[in-house]
């Protein structure tokens, strides 16, 4: 099987709230919030899909999902929301969603991304301190059930390319797509 990152689709929100609800029980988004979010112009949206069958009509077509909202010009992202179904878990695809949103803000000139997690999350939590995201502070009891919200921010990386040989200290080149 091969698995598909494309930009979320209005019909995708079947699957999305499928996943958003086994995922966060507790904390689960309404429908409506959810499909302000896939529609909205400043957000970027992606799920991750089987190559070979990619067909949002399907029930459980999506693995996984991740969303960032960075209006261009502000020079800021959040990070939304990232959920990747149990059975894919640990097989990298969560990185790699991030890094597609990481791109993205990337793209939109944004200098920094934010997010909150769960303190209780360590499994997200090392995923973005891996990214390079750092601890901000703690909103307490920030979540319904009283559990504290960890603030953490990246900033965004540059795009640096140079040959496989160079020393770090001398990129050829730098881009920022
Ligand atoms: C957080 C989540 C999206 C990660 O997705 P994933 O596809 O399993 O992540 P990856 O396989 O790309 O792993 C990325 C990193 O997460 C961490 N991680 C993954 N599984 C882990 C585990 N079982 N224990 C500890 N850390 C783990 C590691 O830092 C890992 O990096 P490494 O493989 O280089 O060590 C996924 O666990 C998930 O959907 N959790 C429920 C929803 C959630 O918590 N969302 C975040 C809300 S803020």
């Amino acid at each position: 099987m091969s698995v598909l990152l494309r930009r979320a689709r209005p019909d995708d929100l079947g699957a999305i709230m499928r996943l958003e609800r086994d995922t966060f029980t507790d904390d689960a988004w309404p429908e409506d919030t959810m499909r302000r979010e896939l529609a909205s112009e400043h957000g970027y949206y992606l799920v991750a899909v089987d190559g070979e069958t990619d067909a949002a009509a399907a029930p459980d077509a999506v693995f996984g999902y991740a969303g960032l909202l960075a209006p261009r010009g502000s020079g800021q992202g959040d990070i939304q929301t990232i959920a990747v179904e149990p059975a894919h878990r640990g097989a990298g695809l969560g990185r790699v969603l991030m890094q597609a949103l990481i791109a993205e803000a990337r793209r939109r000139e944004a200098v920094h991304v934010f997010l909150e997690v769960r303190a209780d999350n360590p499994v997200a939590r090392g995923l973005y301190a891996s990214l390079g995201f750092t601890e901000l502070g703690v909103r307490p009891r920030y979540y319904r059930n009283g559990v504290d919200a960890v603030l953490m921010r990246l900033e965004v990386p540059q795009t640096v390319t140079r040959p496989a040989d160079a020393r770090p200290a001398d990129p050829i080149e730098e881009t920022q797509s």
